[in-house]
């Protein structure tokens, strides 16, 4: 698949790394432009703009920098996955007002087909040997769907979860029992 990915740090080298191994066609940006960004291994460097214009677009931003990377774009009908969780600088929890984060972050996208993913696992754990298990959710099944293909066919398994009300709160990091839970499919 065509994958973008907004974020090159700790968790967008790590998904861009397992995704690029497995075949996929994967761009990666970052805030300082496709020149700044380190070589990686079959990835292509590009722009935020390069990275939206993909199949599915992985946002893997820091909370605070969600607004600045997201903004400008045509969002209508992309399928997104958030791996971003509710930190602020100083690891503050950011006050949500009781909603979960990725409704929060659903709402800086018009009309994007939101999926939560990859934000429960440390980049040593999403490049770690065997089927480690990334959590999904979202309120569009056939994002959901199409995000689990992508999980399914770079080597990792998908549990999808259902709604972001349900399963958005049960994979939030913090708060949710799922976050640090490494299981592996046999
Ligand atoms: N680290 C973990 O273990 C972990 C696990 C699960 C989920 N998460 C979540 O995943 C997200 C990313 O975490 P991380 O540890 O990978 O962060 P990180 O290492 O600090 O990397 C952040 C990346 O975001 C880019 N960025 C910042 N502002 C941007 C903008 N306006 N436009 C485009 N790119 C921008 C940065 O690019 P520049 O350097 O050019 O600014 C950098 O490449 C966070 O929300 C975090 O809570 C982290």
């Amino acid at each position: 698949m065509q994958v973008g990915i907004i974020g090159a740090g700790n968790i967008g080298t790590a998904v861009a790394t397992k995704l690029a191994r497995a075949g996929h066609d994967v761009v990666i940006s970052n805030s300082r432009g496709p020149e700044s960004l380190p070589p990686l291994d079959g990835v292509t460097p590009g722009t935020v703009a390069d990275a939206v214009r993909r199949e599915i677009t992985i946002l893997a931003v820091p909370w605070v920098a969600l607004d600045l990377a997201t903004q400008g774009h045509d969002w209508s009908g992309k399928v997104v996955v958030d791996a971003s969780n509710p930190i602020l600088p100083g690891f503050v929890v950011a006050d949500l007002g009781g909603q979960p984060s990725s409704a929060i972050v659903a709402a800086k996208l018009p009309g994007a087909l939101l999926v939560k993913g990859f934000n429960t696992l440390s980049p040593e754990r999403l490049l770690a040997d065997g089927a480690t298990v990334i959590f999904l959710s979202g309120d569009h099944p056939e994002a959901t769907a199409k995000v689990a293909e992508l999980v399914e066919s770079s080597g990792w398994a998908a549990i999808d979860l259902g709604p972001l009300a349900e399963g958005g709160r049960l994979q939030q990091y913090p708060g949710g029992p799922l976050p640090g839970l490494s299981l592996v499919r046999q």
